[in-house]
């Protein structure tokens, strides 16, 4: 193929927007373009390849991508006058809503390719080589994972934590969301394929595995023993890799929430007691609107499982206001839910209607009532984050330390409720998980002494 016909030391600049499976995409495709003699760049300014690693999910992204390409194209042109070339590529969702009508507006685009597509960069690239601009946003019929190159740059400083993508598209089709249609049907990757390349990460050096997808626990897929496997079954195989110390999952839907992945949270110890769990609404008028299949006491039912079966266990969520339809009484009834769950942390977001989605058909809510009900929302919750962060003071809590802290002598790493943390500590640290006392909860991040310490301190005082 083209290995050796490039020349080498290319410079790849990626520039990620949206949701962590795209950011697992962009990590992905410098992994398939490393081969051709692409390194990353830090800076777009040199690059020889700038991706722009879109997301669709609101308003304004397209806008914001366009003037991003038009702040590229500035640095393009002058690479051009020094005799130069860079190409430009736009890939993720806005990619595969938009195709063409990006090339129309943005001429000097080089490549636009869709979230399915990018193991067929090295062929793109060749035909963008000779002068053709691209377009690929096929639901291609091969698995894109069977043709990624198996050896993985990390995806983070140190690589420590890596994000595993299991499971991709949504067939659920909620009436406000993109998601079905920029990222395709619902397909979940083998068990044998996933555990491979977790193998690979932990070799590498990663200690926590998050896996990922649009609805991660409707993952189902060939298990080792030819049964079909649910998520809980690949969690519990994936808990007995050696070296790997914690694992997440996300995105869930509540309607997926099975028994068995219930149970893995009071199982599991690697599996860490932090949930994101979107519910969008607290009000069964305004989940039936939004095609969300459940109602507001499916998710209290979970929440009431998920804390019998691992007490300690903290959950996010996702919030919508002013979905087309939503009333006081409504917007009311999801401060009550937020009230009654108690949530460590939340996203919340202004509906934002979406074309070709069936929300976005629908009379709207005035836009000062919605602005309004934001601002309420995400005071509560911002309450609760507070008062969350602030209850781990004097906790026992278990820190993965992945990198130097902010001030010199510091180590810092993430709580089992990703809470920042920062200790006093040598570098040594780095890499190990070590169980702290939490001293004080700032605004976003919490500080800490090693447990040990703490102890010897209680010692001495009695
Ligand atoms: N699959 C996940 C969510 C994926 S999108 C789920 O079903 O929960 C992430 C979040 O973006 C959603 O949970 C929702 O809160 C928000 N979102 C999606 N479409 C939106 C829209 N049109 N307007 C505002 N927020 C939206
Ligand atoms: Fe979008 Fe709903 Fe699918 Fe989540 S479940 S990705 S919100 S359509
Ligand atoms: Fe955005 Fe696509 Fe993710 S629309 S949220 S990047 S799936």
């Amino acid at each position: 193929m083209e290995r050796g016909t490039r020349p080498v030391g290319k410079k790849l600049h990626v520039i990620t927007y949206g949701c962590q499976m795209n950011v697992y995409d962009s990590a992905r495709m410098g992994d398939v373009l490393a081969p051709l003699g692409y390194r990353a760049s830090a800076v777009p300014d040199d690059a020889d390849l700038v991706i722009l690693n879109t997301c669709h999910i609101r308003d304004r992204a397209a806008e914001k991508m366009f003037s991003q390409l038009g702040r590229l194209r500035v640095m393009q042109q002058a690479r051009a006058a020094a005799g130069g070339r860079m190409l430009l590529a736009v890939a993720g969702c806005v990619a595969q809503a938009e195709g063409a009508q990006i090339l129309k507006r943005a001429p000097y685009v080089d490549l636009v390719f869709g979230p399915q597509t990018y193991h067929r960069l090295p062929a793109m690239l060749q035909q963008a080589d000779q002068g053709r601009q691209v377009i690929d946003t096929d639901f291609p019929a091969e698995e894109k994972f069977d043709f990624l190159p198996e050896q993985a740059a990390p995806q983070t400083a140190g690589g420590l934590t890596a994000f595993l993508t299991v499971q991709e598209g949504c067939d659920k089709f909620c009436s406000f969301c993109v998601v079905p249609f920029t990222r395709g049907a619902e397909s979940s990757r083998s068990a044998a394929s996933i555990l491979a390349e977790a193998r690979r990460m932990v070799a590498a050096g990663a200690r926590e595995i998050t896996l990922l997808g649009q609805n991660v626990n409707a993952w189902h897929g060939d298990g080792l023993d030819g049964r079909e496997w649910r998520l809980g079954r690949l969690l519990r195989a994936l808990a007995e890799l050696p070296g790997l110390q914690r694992l997440r999952y996300t995105t869930s839907h509540p309607r997926d929430m099975d028994d068995d992945l219930i149970a893995c949270h009071g199982e599991i110890p690697a599996l860490m007691p932090f949930l994101h769990l979107p519910v969008q609404s607290g009000s069964d008028r305004v989940l039936a609107a939004m095609n969300r299949r459940h109602k507001v006491a499916l998710f209290d039912g979970l929440v009431d499982r998920l804390r019998r079966v691992r007490p300690d266990i903290a959950l996010s969520s996702d919030f919508i206001v002013g979905h087309p339809g939503e009333t006081d009484d409504d917007f009311a009834q999801t401060l009550d839910l937020i009230r009654r769950t108690g949530f460590a942390m939340a996203y919340s977001f202004r509906y934002s209607p979406r074309p070709g989605t069936p929300a976005a058909d629908r009379p709207g809510v005035a836009s000062q009532v919605a602005d309004d009900r934001l601002q309420e929302l995400q005071a509560l919750l911002r309450q609760q984050q507070d008062a969350f962060n602030a209850a781990c003071a004097g906790r026992r809590l278990d820190v993965l330390f992945t990198g130097p802290g902010r001030d010199p002598g510091q180590v810092a790493g993430r709580s089992p409720y990703l809470q920042p943390v920062h200790m006093l500590g040598p570098a040594a640290l780095i890499g190990t998980t070590q169980q702290v006392k939490i001293e004080r909860a700032l605004t976003n991040s919490l500080t800490a002494v090693p447990w040990s310490h703490s102890r010897i301190e209680e010692r001495a005082c009695a």
